[in-house]
Formats: structure tokens, C-alpha cells, sequence
């Protein structure tokens, strides 16, 4: 099995990097995304606070900070947006902006950032870089906010699915979970709200041509593992399917 530095980044693809914090106590753990686009990249979930020195660290090793012309935040939680006011700081550009859903954006208004919102469900659900490489957004509402998107990359086939297909892990690698699929059970189960939203909200990724699954929690999906892990959760009981309604 290849071991991996988590004090770098760890490319992913090839213009994509994982930049977040390895914390060996930890049962959960966020992954925080790069994509470098040329001379223009984009950010995926920070959100932590306590995990913002090691993030901004990371990026610093990979690019100018000032070179990220978009955050993707894929919904509210502390997770995915507590440090965005420090970050776009850090970043320092005027035409910096964030995308989200408008259900979300009605809630992050309240961190006073700066920068503009870019509500994806007002922009055709897309996002068109300089390069011309597209990155596509898919609702997936109520996974498990009302706002929850994901973002596919056209270019590398990559979705960032944020919580959904994550995973919490004792043993947590970024690669290959060993208890995979089952690792995903506890956090769907958890933070879901049912089976019957979590198959609505799977409609919308399932006909993508998906090479890799990138998650805020958990492990990498990739390869037939992408459609296993789909399958799995069609038919995984979570939220209210557990409280004997
Ligand atoms: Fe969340
Ligand atoms: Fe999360």
C-alpha cells in the first residue's frame, strides 16, 4: 500500500489536490480541495477554523493565494465555511467569488464576507473558468441541507461531493477506506435525512461519466467504485428510516 505524506498536498489528479488536515485522534476527518486551472484556481469547502493555518500552509506550497478566483462552498456548515472570512482575506482579490446555492447563500451572508456570491442556481447550475473548462453543479438538496451541492469538474471527471459519500474513519486514509463501502454507513445514517431524499438526490449525479468521487469526509472514490458506492447508498436506511417512524 503507498504511504502518504499528509503534511503536503497529495495531487489527486492531475490538477487537483487534497489540502487538509491528517488529525491521527480524529474519527472524522474534512478534506478541503485545490483545483489549479493554469494561472486561476478554485477552492473547495475550507471551512475549518482550527484546521485554517495547515489549509492556507498547503495552498501557499501549491500557488499564490491570489491566483483563486472561486470558492465553492457546497453548503453552510462551520466545516465547509467557518474560516471563509480569513481565507478571502488571505486570498486579497476584489473579483474573488463565492459559489453556493441561494439556500445557502442566505445563510453565509451572515459570516459578512466581501466577496461577491455567484448562486449557482441563478447561473444555469455552471461555471465557466477562463480556460474554458467548465465545472457543472448539481443540487442535491437536503443532503443534508437544503442548500447541498455538488460540483463536477468536466475536464477530470471529478465530482466533489462534499458530505455526501462521506465517511467517518478510525483508520482513515485518503485512498482506498478499507471498509469501504461500509465506512459511509455511520455518517449517512447520522446526517442524512432519509433514504427516500438520499435516492432523489442521487437522480441528479448518477448519470454524470464520473472517474472519481472527492468527499468532505472519508476517502477518494474512484474507478468501480463509484457506481458501488451510488448502489450503496440507494439502499442504505439513514435519518428518520432509523427512529421508527
Ligand atoms: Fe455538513
Ligand atoms: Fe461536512
Amino acid at each position: 500500500m503507498t504511504e502518504y505524506n499528509y503534511d503536503d498536498p497529495i495531487a489527486i489528479t492531475e490538477d487537483i489536490y487534497w489540502i487538509g488536515f491528517y488529525d491521527e485522534a480524529a474519527n472524522m476527518h474534512c478534506n478541503p480541495y485545490l483545483l489549479i486551472d493554469g494561472d486561476e484556481a478554485v477552492l473547495f469547502d475550507p471551512g475549518s477554523v482550527p484546521e485554517f493555518p495547515i489549509i492556507m500552509r498547503k495552498i501557499i506550497d501549491l500557488i499564490s493565494p491570489d491566483k483563486i478566483s472561486l470558492i465553492v462552498a457546497a453548503h453552510q456548515d462551520p466545516d465547509v465555511c467557518a474560516n471563509l472570512p480569513i481565507v478571502e482575506d488571505l486570498i486579497g482579490r476584489k473579483d474573488l467569488k463565492v459559489a453556493a446555492h441561494s439556500n445557502t447563500v442566505r445563510l453565509i451572508h451572515h459570516l459578512g464576507l466581501n466577496s461577491e456570491f455567484y448562486a449557482v442556481d441563478e447561473n444555469d447550475y455552471r461555471y465557466t473558468l477562463k480556460s474554458g473548462r467548465v465545472l457543472t453543479f448539481h443540487p442535491t438538496l437536503y443532503l443534508h441541507a437544503p442548500g447541498a451541492i455538488t460540483t463536477y469538474d468536466t475536464k477530470t471527471k471529478s465530482l466533489f461531493s462534499s458530505d455526501l459519500f462521506g465517511a467517518i474513519d478510525e483508520h482513515w486514509s485518503l485512498f482506498d477506506s478499507d471498509r469501504f463501502p461500509h465506512d459511509m454507513d455511520s455518517f449517512h445514517q447520522n446526517y442524512m435525512p432519509s433514504n427516500d431524499v438520499m435516492r432523489f438526490g442521487l437522480k441528479n449525479i448518477e448519470s454524470l461519466d464520473i472517474a472519481r468521487i472527492l468527499p468532505q469526509h472519508g476517502s477518494v472514490i474512484d474507478g468501480d467504485n463509484v457506481s458501488i458506492a451510488i448502489n450503496h447508498l440507494k439502499n442504505l436506511r439513514c435519518g428518520i428510516d432509523l427512529l421508527g417512524k
